[in-house]
């Protein structure tokens, strides 16, 4: 099975197109981090949310194999241009995806319902004013409202909708998005968390965070309401969750 991933000289561009930047190399290394994971998960569908270039679903489709797998591919974008140039970048790599131009996965919901394994999003995640959220062109890629999290908040429940029981979610996140509130606000919809790449830039600090069902936390939090208490279990995890999260962020700002 081939490890490869897209080749920057035979990834297309547009001028309104955002074009592959250390957010998505951060993203494909998670990927690759998680190759051998994501093999033997043996996904049957998977999904880019906002595929811009092509860079990300071109080199996972690279990495997970197509024809012998089985593996389909879609990808998103909001921006039509985005949508050309990942069929461009698909192409020059001799690899091909289901491309929707279209906001999120809207006019999917129906026919991807806990349907797909893996979803991957690098999202607008710059705080930026909120009117600047989902303009046309290569605003849209950046524009990520207060405190970034305006897309992002938007995307969270609909993967959420998309993903199968046993789907998992890789997304980009900035410090200033708030990974560990964002981390547990998915554990109270019963995913469990862990971040597969964190990477510091001159400009910016990335955290790739990998999302997965857990049944376990499903029915512990079920199990809060009742009884007005978290299990001690679930509380040490979280908490050994935040703190980890909290470190990386404080010794991270203290280094810079
Ligand atoms: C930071 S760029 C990432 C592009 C590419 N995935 C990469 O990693 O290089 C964010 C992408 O999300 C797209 N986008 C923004 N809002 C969107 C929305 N509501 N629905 C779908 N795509 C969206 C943008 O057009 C842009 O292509």
């Amino acid at each position: 099975m081939s490890s490869k991933i897209a080749q920057i000289r035979l990834v297309h561009s547009h001028p309104e197109v955002y074009e592959p930047c250390d957010d998505s190399f951060a993203l494909v290394d998670a990927l690759l981090a998680d190759r051998v994971n994501l093999l033997e998960h043996r996904p049957t569908l998977c999904m880019e949310v906002g595929c811009g270039s092509g860079y990300v679903i071109t080199s996972l489709a690279l990495m997970l194999g197509e024809d012998d797998s089985g593996i389909h591919y879609i990808a998103t974008d909001i921006n039509p241009h985005a949508v050309q140039v990942t069929h461009a970048t698909l192409e020059a790599h001799g690899v091909h995806a289901e491309l929707i131009n279209t906001n999120i996965a809207s006019g999917l919901e129906k026919r991807l319902a806990r349907s797909v394994d893996v979803i991957v999003v690098n999202p607008p995640y710059v705080p930026t004013p909120e009117d600047e959220v989902g303009r046309e062109g290569i605003a849209s890629a950046w524009a990520g409202g207060e405190n970034g999290r305006s897309v992002i908040d938007k995307i969270l429940p609909i993967a959420e909708k998309l993903l199968s029981d046993r789907g998992w979610l890789y997304l980009v996140t900035l410090t200033t998005n708030n990974p560990s509130q964002i981390c547990l606000q998915m554990r109270e919809k019963g995913y469990a968390s862990r971040i597969v790449i964190q990477r510091s830039t001159e400009e910016e600090n990335l955290h790739i965070i990998k999302f997965w069902r857990d049944f376990e936390i499903q029915l512990t939090t079920k199990e809060v309401p009742t009884n007005k208490t978290v299990p001690s279990r679930v509380m040490d995890t979280l908490l050994s969750q935040v703190h980890r999260l909290s470190f990386k962020k404080s010794s991270n700002s203290s280094s810079s």
